[in-house]
């Protein structure tokens, strides 16, 4: 019975471990509070303390959201902060989010308007490009409604060398 209690209590262990080691240290944006940020938000590939974006490859961007008000319209306000500047990833900046949206019940799309109080997705794939500094930075991920920012999210990350292969890219 004991041995039991042992093998459950290891095994739970290993599984939190295992979760827990695949968080995304993504923070609060500065002035704003979203509750549970680590666990809405998966940024991949990522590592423990920062995501490590690879040149020549694509980044994903995955999290919950329950908007508080009807959103009309959403707006990706995304951007590196390298030395206390933005720079924004091409192709995403300023972009309609409207159409990375879905129902996180169904996985049917869920074009704008969205409901208060009802559970979205996002999801996002966007290339590192060969033109990025190879700096740390600050990832700096937001929807934002035309007022207020539906979530935002910061998580520190460094850009590095494609690998031999994807140099041409
Ligand atoms: C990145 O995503 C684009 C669009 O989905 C795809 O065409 C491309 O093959 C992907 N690149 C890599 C390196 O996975």
């Amino acid at each position: 019975m004991n041995k039991l209690y042992i093998t459950v209590a290891v095994l739970l262990a290993i599984t939190i471990f295992a979760v827990r080691s695949d968080e995304t240290p993504s923070q609060q944006c500065p002035g704003q509070d979203f509750d549970n940020l680590r666990e809405r938000i998966q940024v991949l590939p990522c590592g423990k303390s920062q995501c490590k974006l690879r040149k020549g490859t694509n980044t994903t961007v995955v999290f919950k959201f329950k908007p508080k008000n009807v959103v009309n319209e959403l707006t990706n306000d995304v951007y590196a902060i390298i030395g206390g500047l933005p720079l924004p990833f091409i192709g995403v900046a300023g972009m309609s989010a409207c159409t990375q949206i879905k129902h996180a019940d169904t996985g049917e799309p869920a074009p704008c308007p969205l409901e208060p109080n009802k559970e979205y997705v996002y999801t996002n794939i966007f290339p590192i490009l060969n033109l990025y500094p190879q700096v740390p930075l600050r990832v700096h991920w937001a929807l934002n409604d035309g007022n207020t920012d539906v979530l935002c999210f910061e998580v520190p990350a460094v850009i590095t060398a494609a690998s031999k292969k994807n140099q041409a890219s």
